[in-house]
């Protein structure tokens, strides 16, 4: 037996956990982890592989800045002993398995997200810890969460979600809906309007090309429309006082530094985020040979000597329900 009775209130009636999970077998968990890149959903194929490109180092890298980023958003929740919390766009558990620490073993946290192998992943995850008894899935997305009694959670945490959400007002809704009076929200969100235009204007002989590849992310992520490009943080603020949160916090920090060297093959196969191709992909995709060619001899030398400038900006934002 794996997992409790259903007795919490806030136990989803529609979610799925792992003893429901008839045409989820232990074969199919156990193939999670060995799957290609083309077997998983766009989502799961980015947070397991895509994102690092299959690179140690890479990875390392990201946890790096990921680690903290964790503690601050559940710092900001002040997740306490005891308490259920919801970490809506879990992913591979970053922030779940966080707050599962610090809850206890008298606590929970129910995990949702959009991707049934992300889920799955986490699920299998929660199973070899031993702690499938504090753990709830819920597949749902974070601007339905119908899945979640209201008033019946201590916290709500998201990270690098909303980014994806179109309808940011109605997630924001639904985190206030489900809180408890007194329960906490904690939010960290990249600001990527800040770093739009990161394509040089000054390419030389590679401009055309850089041009069409600036075009074709133009095109799969229009910078008008696109959810990912679509707000900055005082839209966060607007939107959790919105919903009904009387207490909000919020804390952005942007910076621009010179660009860190990397390895050519990792960014080559590493994609900014779920939604997009990788920069090999898309190379294949626009350029013939020596088109391809020319743009690697252009990019790779900017790659490995860390030339130019990142920029980046990221917002914290916690709020509590009265
Ligand atoms: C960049 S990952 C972040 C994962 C995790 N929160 C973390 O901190 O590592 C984005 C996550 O949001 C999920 N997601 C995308 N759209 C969503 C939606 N509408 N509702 C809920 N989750 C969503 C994806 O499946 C993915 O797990």
């Amino acid at each position: 037996m794996i997992a409790a009775p259903n007795t919490r209130p806030w136990q989803p009636s529609s979610g799925y956990d792992g003893r429901r999970r008839g045409s989820r077998t232990k074969q199919r968990q156990r193939e999670l982890h060995a799957l290609a890149d083309s077997d998983l959903d766009q989502w799961a194929q980015w947070l397991l592989h895509r994102r690092h490109g299959g690179d140690p180092e890479e990875l390392r890298r990201a946890l790096e800045f990921l680690h903290p980023v964790r503690d601050r958003v559940l710092d900001n929740a002040k997740v306490g002993v005891g308490e259920t919390v919801l970490d809506v766009g879990c992913g591979d558990g970053l922030i779940a398995f966080g707050a599962l620490e610090r809850v206890g073993e008298t606590g929970a946290v129910i995990f949702s997200d959009i991707s049934q192998d992300l889920l799955d992943h986490a699920w299998m995850v929660a199973k070899q810890m031993g702690a499938l008894d504090r753990c709830r899935f819920v597949l749902a997305s974070a601007d339905d969460l119908a899945a979640i009694a209201d008033a019946s959670l201590d916290i709500v945490t998201t990270r690098s979600v909303l980014i994806y959400v179109a309808d940011k007002r109605r997630a924001f809704a639904e985190f206030f809906r489900v809180l408890k009076p007194g329960g906490r929200l904690s939010i960290f969100e990249p600001i990527n309007r800040f770093g739009m235009d990161r394509f040089p204007r000054d390419a030389g002989p590679a401009q055309e090309l850089v041009d069409r590849v600036r075009a074709l992310y133009e095109e799969i992520q229009p910078s008008d429309t696109d959810p990912m490009v679509d707000f900055d943080e005082r839209d966060l603020l607007r939107h959790a006082e919105a919903a009904g949160f009387s207490e909000i916090h919020l804390h952005y920090e942007a910076e621009i530094a010179p660009a860190e060297p990397r390895r050519w093959e990792t960014v080559l196969h590493t994609s900014g985020n779920p939604k997009l191709p990788t920069l090999a992909e898309i190379m294949a995709q626009l350029f013939t040979p020596e088109e391809a060619a020319r743009y690697e001899t252009y990019l790779r030398p900017r790659v490995e000597q860390g030339l130019g400038s990142s920029r980046g900006a990221m917002a914290y934002l916690w709020a509590v329900k009265q």
